[in-house]
């Protein structure tokens, strides 16, 4: 299965009448390093949740690994994201009561992975997160905390991470930083990416970018 994301003609209509996205149609295929740009507003935090299975397309459809996610129930879909699809967002959402450590073995339980311990461990060292273990998420940087979220998004193992601005609170040397890092575990893990940005500096890290302009591709 190469092709893993697949968006046909996808339509987003707010409640209030926004048309957020009109007709999108993109396609990514595994291993791929995707840029999804555009000003504010443009549709890249809504393409994502759809993408993600957060949220409904109006009109069009997802392909997810070859699969068509309008088919799938509510717990279908969640079943099917299961240890496939991770989602990093611009404000990281940790589970502020527990620390680093915790905060990936609270996953893996929910996941029901295995050998959870050793796995955090081993991502938490990758990380550059071993002396922060014991330490909660109001007690580490911005870059930190993000990079704990990432550390959650890896400990499911997925085969695709959706990050919408995962740079946007951190300054510009830690975020060059993620973005390498990103492009080792696509790399060396095979892990496809598809990262929402409005920072041109970043394009470089891209193998290929999408633009979006008030809900449309342009080229
Ligand atoms: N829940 C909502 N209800 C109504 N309109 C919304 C809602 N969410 C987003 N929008 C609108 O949809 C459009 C696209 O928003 P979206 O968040 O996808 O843009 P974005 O490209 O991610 O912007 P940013 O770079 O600021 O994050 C905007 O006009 C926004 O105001
Ligand atoms: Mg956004």
């Amino acid at each position: 299965m190469r092709e893993i994301i697949r968006a046909e003609n996808l339509w987003k209509v707010y409640p209030d009448g926004t048309k957020a996205l009109k007709g999108v149609n993109v396609s990514v295929r595994r291993g791929e390093f995707v840029g999804i740009m555009g000003p504010s507003g443009s549709g890249k935090s809504t393409f994502l949740h759809i993408v993600g299975g957060l949220d409904k397309p109006t009109d069009g459809d997802v392909l997810l690994f070859g699969e068509r996610v309008s088919s799938m129930s509510e717990d279908e879909l969640t079943q099917f994201r299961k240890g496939r699809v991770a989602y990093i967002f611009q404000f990281y959402y940790l589970l502020e009561d527990f620390n680093v450590l915790e905060n990936l073995l609270i996953i893996a339980d929910l996941l029901g992975i295995g050998n959870a311990e050793e796995k955090a461990l081993e991502i938490l060292d990758f990380l550059r997160l071993s002396h922060r273990l014991r330490h909660k998420p109001y007690q580490l940087s911005g870059g930190e905390q993000q990079r704990v979220a990432i550390g959650r998004a890896l400990i499911s193992e997925p085969d695709l991470i959706l990050a919408d601005e995962p740079t946007g609170n951190i300054d510009w040397e830690e975020g060059r930083k993620i973005f390498q890092l990103f492009r080792e575990l696509n790399e060396k893990k095979g892990i496809t990416f598809v990262v929402a940005t409005h920072n041109p500096d970043l394009v470089k890290f891209f193998h290929r970018t999408v633009h979006l302009k008030d809900g449309q591709v342009v080229s």
